[in-house]
């Protein structure tokens, strides 16, 4: 017997460890993975590329649905292009990563991605987990779970300047710190813990421990359903 699809949300803020356990939890248990935050930075990385002026939401607004972003969802080789051009590079400058919080404030940009998030979701036939901001709590409101992981801003910054070569951890926690708030208090779907969401919290956990832990509320999901 196959097991049910079974849709997985995971919530919170930068260097929780989102797309390490993400990808780890989907592929131990045969799941898509999607990227929210790949698909954000590369409609930033199409509007910088086009000359956009990103200080103007009417300006974002008016090119939200140009760029044709596609999201590749195997968990051990996830891919992102954007109009045929492979970005997966690219959308993780810092150039990218300071501009985003304000493409994806805007309204129109948000329905526009989240559209395409669904749409991906509901073509997984064996089940997805998908990571960002809002899942949880706006596009996959009916997700089988809910995770909301969270962590102390020293050990997301300590996290984070351990993946970028040469950067400095204090300058680190100010950018992410910057953009978690940029994040949390935008109108539209801001950066929230869902209602019945299970907070994680992971300054003291391994990787491996907190992969274990959503595995396990996975495996007791599917088993319910
Ligand atoms: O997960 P990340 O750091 O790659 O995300 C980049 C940005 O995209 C983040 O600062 C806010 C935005 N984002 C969002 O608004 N909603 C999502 N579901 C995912 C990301």
């Amino acid at each position: 017997e196959t097991p049910a699809a079974v849709i997985v949300a995971i919530d919170g803020p930068s260097g929780t460890g989102k797309s390490s356990t993400s990808k780890a939890v989907a592929a131990q248990l045969g799941l898509s993975y999607l990227d929210t935050g790949a698909q954000y930075r590369a409609i930033t990385w199409w509007m910088v590329n086009n000359g956009i002026d990103l200080t103007d939401p009417t300006a974002i607004a008016a090119v939200a649905g140009k760029a044709d972003i596609v999201s590749g969802t195997d968990p051990a080789a996830p891919t992102i292009t954007v109009d045929g051009t492979d970005v997966a590079g690219p959308i993780r400058t810092t150039e990218v990563t300071s501009k985003v919080s304000a493409v994806s404030a805007v309204p129109e940009v948000r329905a526009r991605i989240t559209d395409l998030q669904r749409s991906i979701a509901k073509g997984a036939e064996v089940g997805i987990v998908v990571e960002g901001r809002d899942i949880g709590t706006t596009v996959l409101p009916d997700a089988d779970l809910k995770i909301f992981l969270t962590a102390s801003p020293e050990a997301r910054a300590a996290r984070r300047s351990g993946e970028v070569k040469g950067s400095d951890v204090k300058a680190t926690q100010e950018a992410l710190v910057a953009r978690d708030k940029a994040d949390s208090s935008r109108k539209t779907s801001p950066l929230a813990k869902a209602g019945d969401a299970v907070e994680v919290d992971t300054t003291e956990l391994t990787l491996q421990q907190v992969i274990e832990c959503v595995v396990t509320l996975v495996e007791e999901k599917r088993a319910a359903k």
